[in-house]
């Protein structure tokens, strides 16, 4: 099955980019930090939600547009006052297949999964009266159990194709181009 593939090849990776986020999101202990993790976020998830909508649609899955979260993180920070000047990372892997928008697909929603826990840490730390900024680690909040597992009945129908290595191999680059990413924006 694909997403046996996924969590065996991704395991390393996806192990190496949370050693790197980690102090990123402990850090953002106030507005300024919160914000520039956003902006971090942003600027890697939006050139890559931009390849994705060439590759995958309704047809594939249904909810796709619901789960876009370029758009829920330029709120948070408009929110703050701070949606000014995004870097984007133009380093960002390639999306140039249906199989390579998955793969990508398959890193963002998972990342949703530690969400929950990100975000109270956030709303602890920073001591916010709402969630006005928060949501996009809020996430699907307590429907998240549920649309992980909708989209892993999409990921499935892929498993035994000819793209299910392509998905994996480019779940892989995401996940290592982030950490890329967030090396070169540490300090
Ligand atoms: C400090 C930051 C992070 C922590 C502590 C963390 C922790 C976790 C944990 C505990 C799970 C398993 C959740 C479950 O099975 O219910 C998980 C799954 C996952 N996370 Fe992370 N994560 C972090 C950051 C990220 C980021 C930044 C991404 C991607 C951008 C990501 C992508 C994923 C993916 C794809 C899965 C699903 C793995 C699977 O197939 O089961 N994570 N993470």
């Amino acid at each position: 099955m694909v997403i046996e593939k996924l969590r065996a090849g991704t395991r390393q990776t996806h192990e190496d980019l949370e050693k790197e986020m980690l102090p990123f999101i402990k850090g953002a202990t106030n507005a300024d930090e919160y914000a520039r993790l956003l902006h971090l976020f942003y600027g890697y998830y939006h050139p890559l939600e931009q390849g994705i909508s060439r590759y995958l649609d309704e047809s594939i899955l249904p909810d796709i547009a619901d789960r876009r979260k370029a758009g829920w993180i330029l709120n948070d920070l408009r929110a703050m006052n701070r949606s000014d000047e995004i870097l984007e990372d133009s380093n960002a892997p390639l999306i140039q297949s249906r199989a390579d928008a998955l793969g990508a697909m398959y890193v963002m929603e998972g990342s949703s999964l530690g969400g929950k826990v990100i975000s109270k840490m956030i709303a602890d730390n920073l001591n916010y009266p709402d969630h006005s900024a928060l949501s996009f680690f809020y996430g699907y909040g307590g429907q998240t159990g549920v649309r992980w597992k909708e989209f892993l009945a999409v990921l499935d129908r892929f498993s035994g194709t000819v793209e299910e290595d392509l998905i994996v191999k480019k779940a892989n680059e995401v996940f290592l181009k982030f950490q890329q990413w967030l090396q070169r924006n540490m300090s």
